[in-house]
Order: structure tokens, then sequence, then C-alpha cells
């Protein structure tokens, strides 16, 4: 049929992912999403352990990827291209899934696309509605935390990023201080539901700097530190949602600050907020609120698109090979990519 279709697999971190996704005029339609999470494999070690994560993806790669053709129910003779992470994250897992990929096109003589996993988090909104070209896009992960213009496809610039942690990091390293297991993300949001964290001060990163930038070592250690001196469920509750209200003060006065520095220089005013810190609900609420105060229109993925994926990875993909965007088979991975 029309439009493009393309197989997307990832494996940069802890899921072994593969999808099959439609790109036409009428948007993306995503015809099969499988994710393999590996969390109770390092669930033990309250995180990720590279060499267990890069073995397992060995075992699972193929299982996953023959699983997503079979429920897309398409023949790879229907495929377009075959896209992959190629990095940044684990090289061990990102050479897994991109090697994967490799075969599949040299085996099927489709074209290859190396894609960047952060590109995948930036289009990663597409895959739940429309989104127009160019906004303003929040990517807050366990790995990073920035804020970049998005004008297209492998065309997009940051205003800020992180000096030290990334956000997610900070409420995973918080979590584990808590007791609270891994990932902490999850396991902190629910805590923080039933606490009042009015009681206890965090210090606040970078107030006097005029830029975009980010910081949560030093919440991070002060939260670690307080973690310590909770006796009761109702303690740690009260310190969840202190940490919780913290991390998502600290997003909102950098975007804002991005906000108003976009909106001097456009017309449409769009932005977006991804990557698995999105899947936060007091976080998402409280930037949609910030968009609106601002005039901006506010998107984030469906809720199973904020977290690592295929979907993105295959959408970043027929978005790249839609513009001739392709990538030589030798390919190397990379560890570090920035945007
Ligand atoms: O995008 P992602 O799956 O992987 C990276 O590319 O890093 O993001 C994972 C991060 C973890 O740090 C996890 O704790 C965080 O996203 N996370 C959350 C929530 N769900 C996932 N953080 C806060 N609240 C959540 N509900
Ligand atoms: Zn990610």
């Amino acid at each position: 049929g029309a439009g493009l279709t393309v197989l997307g697999l990832e494996t940069s971190c802890d899921e072994t992912a593969a999808s099959v996704v439609r790109l036409s005029a009428s948007g993306a339609e995503v015809l099969s999403s499988v994710i393999h999470s590996q969390i109770d494999e390092h669930a033990a070690f309250g995180g990720v352990v590279p060499e267990i994560a890069a073995r397992s993806h060995v075992e699972m790669i193929d299982g996953v990827a023959r699983r997503a053709m079979s429920e897309a129910g398409i023949d790879y003779a229907a495929l377009d291209g075959v896209a992959a992470t190629a990095g940044p994250g684990l090289v061990g897992g990102v050479m897994v899934g991109l090697s994967y990929g490799k075969a599949v096109a040299l085996a099927r003589g489709l074209p290859l696309i190396a894609v960047n996993h952060l590109e995948g988090h930036a289009v990663s909104a597409r895959l739940g509605a429309e989104t127009t070209y160019p906004f303003l896009l929040l990517l807050v992960s366990g790995g990073h935390c920035q804020l970049l213009e998005v004008r297209g496809i492998g065309d997009m610039s940051r205003l800020g990023t992180t000096i030290d942690d990334a956000a997610g990091e900070a409420f995973d390293k918080i979590a584990k201080a808590m007791g609270l297991g891994y990932p902490g993300g999850p396991a902190l949001e629910k805590m923080a539901a039933s606490g009042d964290g009015s009681r206890f001060e965090l210090p606040r990163a970078l107030l006097g700097r005029k830029d975009c930038d980010f910081s949560f070592s030093g919440l991070k250690t002060a939260a670690s530190r307080l973690a310590q001196t909770c006796e009761t469920d109702q303690d740690k509750a009260d310190l969840a949602d202190a940490v919780q209200k913290a991390i998502a003060r600290q997003l909102a006065e950098r975007t804002e600050r991005a906000m108003l520095a976009y909106a001097e220089a456009h017309e449409a005013l769009h932005f977006v907020v991804a990557g698995g810190v999105a899947a936060n609900k007091t976080i998402r609420c409280t930037l949609e609120n910030l968009a609106t105060k601002h005039g901006f229109s506010f998107m984030a993925p469906p809720m199973v698109y904020c977290t690592d994926n295929a979907a993105m990875i295959a959408l970043a993909g027929a978005e790249r090979l839609e513009k001739g965007l392709t990538s030589d088979i030798d390919v190397a991975a990379r560890p570090r990519w920035p945007l």
C-alpha cells in the first residue's frame, strides 16, 4: 500500500524491542510493538548490568523481531526498510540490534537506517497524534535531560542539557537510596501519591543562571541523605513527594526559559515532552500547565511510547527513509552520539 513500512529494532539499554510502523500521508500507524523487558534480570543488582544486558539481547532479538513481523501480519517483502538504534547506549547491546538489522537488510535487500536513540524519543509523540515541525522538545529519560529545537528529522539543535545527572537517573538513584528497588521512577511516583513533602527542604540548582541547563546531583545527594532518616512508610512517601515536586519544578523552570526564548523566534508554538520521565503524571501535568500559560500546544507520547520501545525507532527510520537518509551497511555502533 501507500506509505513506507519499516521494521525497527531497539537494544540500547535493558529492553529488547522490535516494531513495525507504517508512515503515510495520514500519519504513523503502529502495526506491532513487541518489548521484552530485562527488568527482572537486573533488579537484584539495583541497576542495569551491561554484560547481562548484552547477552540477554543476543538471546531475545530473533524471537522478538519475528514476533513483531507476525503480529504486524506482513511478510518481509512488504517492508521498505530496516531501522536499528545505532547509539547512544550500552555498546554491547547496541551492536546486537544493529548487527541483526544489518543481517535482515542484507538478506532481504532492504535499505538500512541507523537511528540515534534520542531522535527516536524526539519523534515518539507522533506515534499518538500528528505533530507539526518545528517544535520545542524536552527530552527526559534515564540517560538524558535536554531541551531541543526540532525542525525536522535529522535537523535539531540543543538549547540546554544537564551538567551532571539526567532526571531519570536522579529518580532511580534516590529511589534506590530509599530502598524502592529498580527502576526507581515508577516506584517513587507510586510512593509519592500518599505523601506530603512540604516538611522537606531540598536544594534548588542553578538558580541564578540564565541558560537552559539542568543539574540534579545536589538534589540526589541531599535526598539520598534524607532517605537515611526515614523511619516509617509515611516518611518515605513524604520524601518521595518532595523529590518528585523538586524534579518537576526544575524541569518547569528551565523549560519556561526555553519557551520564552523560543517564542521570540517562532510564530507557531508547539511543545513536546518525551522520554521515560514523561510517563510521570505530576511532571506531565506541570509541563502541560506551563505550555498553556505560554501559548504553546502540548504533546506527549502515549504512556507506552514514553519509555524505551522500537516503534519510535521504526518511525524515525521511516522519516529518514522518506528523506533518503539511509546508512551504509558498515555503519558502526556508537556508545556516545550527541544529537
Ligand atoms: O526513556 P527510557 O526508557 O530510557 C532511557 O533512554 O534512558 O527512560 C527510563 C527512565 C528511568 O530512569 C525511569 O526511572 C524513568 O525513565 N521513568 C520514570 C517513570 N517511568 C519511567 N520516572 C518518573 N516517573 C515515572 N513514572
Ligand atoms: Zn530511551
